[in-house]
Formats: C-alpha cells, structure tokens, sequence
C-alpha cells in the first residue's frame, strides 16, 4: 500500500494525474489514490492536486488514523451492508418503510460547482419533497439557506457550530484558523431529549 501512496502522491503533487492515467490505474490502485487523497488533506481533486496541513504534522496523523479506522469499516461492511450508486430518489424509493432511517448529507446549497455531478436549486427541491414524503425517519444535514429555512419550516433541528475542515491552513493562509459555520441536522421525528442533553444541545423549530 505504501508503494502505490508513494507513487500516487508523486503524480499528484506533479500534477500529471490525468482522467485517462487514472482510469488505467484498475480499480484498487484507484481506490487506494482515493483514499489517500481525502484522507490526507483537503480540497482534493485528483486531476488537479490537493492541499495540505502545515500544522503539526496534520498529514500524516490523519492518514494514519484513516487506516486504522479501515479494520472497523472492514469489520462493518462484513455485515448486512448493501452499498448503492444510485440517484438520491431512487435509493429512497427502493428502501423507504416505518423502519427505514435516512441519514442525508447532500451537497450544501449553492455549492453546486464543487461536484462532478451537478447538484443544482432543482434537486434540493426534490430532496425536501421526497423527504416530506418518506414513511421512515430521517436526519438531514446542511446549512441555513433560503430554501430549506422555508420548506422546513416546522421541523425540528439542532444548530452546531464547526470549524469547517474542508479548508485547511495552507503556507498561503492569511489566516491560521479555519472559518467556523453553523452547521444544521433537520429531523422528522422528536429526537432523544437524553442525548441532545448529553451533548449540550437545543432542539428548535
Ligand atoms: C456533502 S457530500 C456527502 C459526503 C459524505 N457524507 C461523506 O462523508 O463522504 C454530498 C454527496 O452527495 C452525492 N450526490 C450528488 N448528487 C447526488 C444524487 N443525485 N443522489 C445521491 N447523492 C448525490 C455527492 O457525490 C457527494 O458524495
């Protein structure tokens, strides 16, 4: 594995990746790139380089806990796991019923640039219909905007404020914090009063 995250780093940080160079890599070697790539730093687009910590050594701690954590996620996927790529609807479609729980963690409004498949104002209305049309429960997760504080209006939701770990501090930063944001889990259902307890937290509506 160190070998192909030698070599997977050396293009990347040449920055010859390319989409056909990364298609010729077989699916393990690419995957193992992947994982590299998001564990490693941030801003990471495979095509075009990544950035990363300067503090602390940040690389490398995150990488190796990344590992580590790969022997729980292996252990998980033994069980009754089924693993879809499939448009939002129709997962939700497939296995939506009174036990089915969603956890949704969309692309954030007005970001649609940041992802390979357009995710645009359109689909964020389809997600909160469908949404409002689930027979099981649900968590979804995002920021305030104008169109979610309008059609979840009524929901109950928590707000948390995070440092936001997509931006790292770079050599460039002007900053050596990172911004922090008010990050949003909306709920159609009553969550636990003990655990919004636990962790200090106030359900609003
Ligand atoms: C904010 S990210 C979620 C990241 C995820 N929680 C994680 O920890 O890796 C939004 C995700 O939505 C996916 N996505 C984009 N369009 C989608 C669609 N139409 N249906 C389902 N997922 C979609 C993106 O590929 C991206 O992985």
């Amino acid at each position: 594995m160190a070998c192909i995250l030698k070599g997977y780093k050396a293009k990347i940080n040449a920055g010859v990746l390319k989409k056909k160079e990364a298609v010729e890599l077989g699916d393990v070697d690419s995957a193992v790139g992947m994982f590299f790539l998001v564990n490693s730093g941030f801003g990471g687009n495979p095509y075009g380089g990544f950035g990363y910590s300067v503090n602390r050594g940040g690389e490398a701690k995150r990488l190796k806990n990344a590992m580590l954590r790969l022997r729980c996620i292996h252990k998980r996927l033994l069980g009754n796991v089924f693993i879809e790529c499939l448009d939002f609807e129709d997962v939700m479609n497939k296995w939506d019923s009174e036990k089915t729980f969603f956890y949704c963690d969309p692309p954030y409004y007005n970001t649609e640039h940041y992802y390979d498949k357009h995710f645009g104002k359109e689909d964020h209305r389809r997600l909160l219909n469908r949404l409002k049309q689930t027979k099981g429960k649900w968590i979804l997760s995002g920021y305030h905007n104008e169109l979610y504080d309008k059609e979840l209006q009524g929901f109950p939701y928590i707000e948390v404020n995070v440092s936001k770990p997509s931006y790292g501090i770079t050599v460039n930063s002007k900053s050596m914090t990172r911004p922090r944001a008010t990050e949003v889990l909306w709920f159609n259902y009553e969550p636990d009063p003990a655990i919004l307890q636990k962790y200090g937290l106030e359900l609003k509506r």
